[in-house]
């Protein structure tokens, strides 16, 4: 078993991470979470620490959350979904984890956040969600993110429309992007994930 980045271990091809009561360790399913698909396909910025403050947009159910919560021995994680059947999911898991801070909220809208989550300066800010203006709803989001911070950014290319083109899109993203962010890192998920791209970039 190797530890490839802190907490997340690979062996026979496969990710795992361990969790923090138990120890156990869990698969890490590289077609349930586009994290592990990007870590698989070979990134190589690694934006977390343990005690990593993080602002997740777009928690889904919590599986890409939960893996992340395992690495977080010192720090926590922020949930933001908007829909009240994701966030029940997401309450389990969070309920039975104490670094994950449920929040059902529509990211589109970061002034309505709670004052104590809008004071808080994240480390690393993971954006998930299969919207039309996913670029622009990730933009709004970046005055919570502090100097020197990680910011990564999964793109869906078919939620702009059903036949967009996914290196279309990410080069169409990439210029408001750049103009915010040093991009450090493109990676295209297939095949994990057919049509998205997972973008690395840091808060200069
Ligand atoms: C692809 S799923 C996330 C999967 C999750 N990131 C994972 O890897 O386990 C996208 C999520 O984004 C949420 N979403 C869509 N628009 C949103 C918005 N404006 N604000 C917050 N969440 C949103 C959806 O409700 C959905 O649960």
């Amino acid at each position: 078993m190797e530890e490839v980045f802190p907490g997340v271990f690979k062996n026979n091809g496969k990710l795992y991470t361990k969790d923090l009561k138990t120890k156990d360790l869990r698969y890490w399913n590289p077609y349930k979470s586009k994290l592990a698909a990007a870590i698989l396909i070979g990134l190589k910025t690694w934006p977390f620490s343990r005690k990593s403050r993080v602002l997740y947009l777009g928690t889904g159910e919590g599986t890409t959350p939960s893996h992340v919560s395992d690495m977080l021995e010192n720090g926590f994680l922020v949930g933001v979904d908007v829909s009240f059947m994701a966030m029940h999911e997401f309450l389990k898991k969070a309920g039975e984890r104490e670094n994950l801070i449920p929040l059902l909220a529509n990211a589109s809208f970061p002034e309505k956040y709670p004052e104590d989550i809008k004071k808080i300066k994240f480390d690393v800010i993971y954006q998930d969600i299969a919207q039309k203006d996913q670029v622009s709803i990730f933009l709004k989001n970046k005055k919570f993110l502090r100097k020197k911070g990680y910011a990564l950014l999964v793109l869906k290319a078919r939620s702009i429309s059903p036949k967009q083109d996914v290196k279309k899109l990410t080069k169409a993203a990439l210029k408001p992007l750049r103009k915010e962010f040093n991009v450090l890192e493109v990676i295209f998920l297939s095949p994990y994930s057919k049509d998205h791209s997972f973008v690395v970039m840091r808060n200069e």
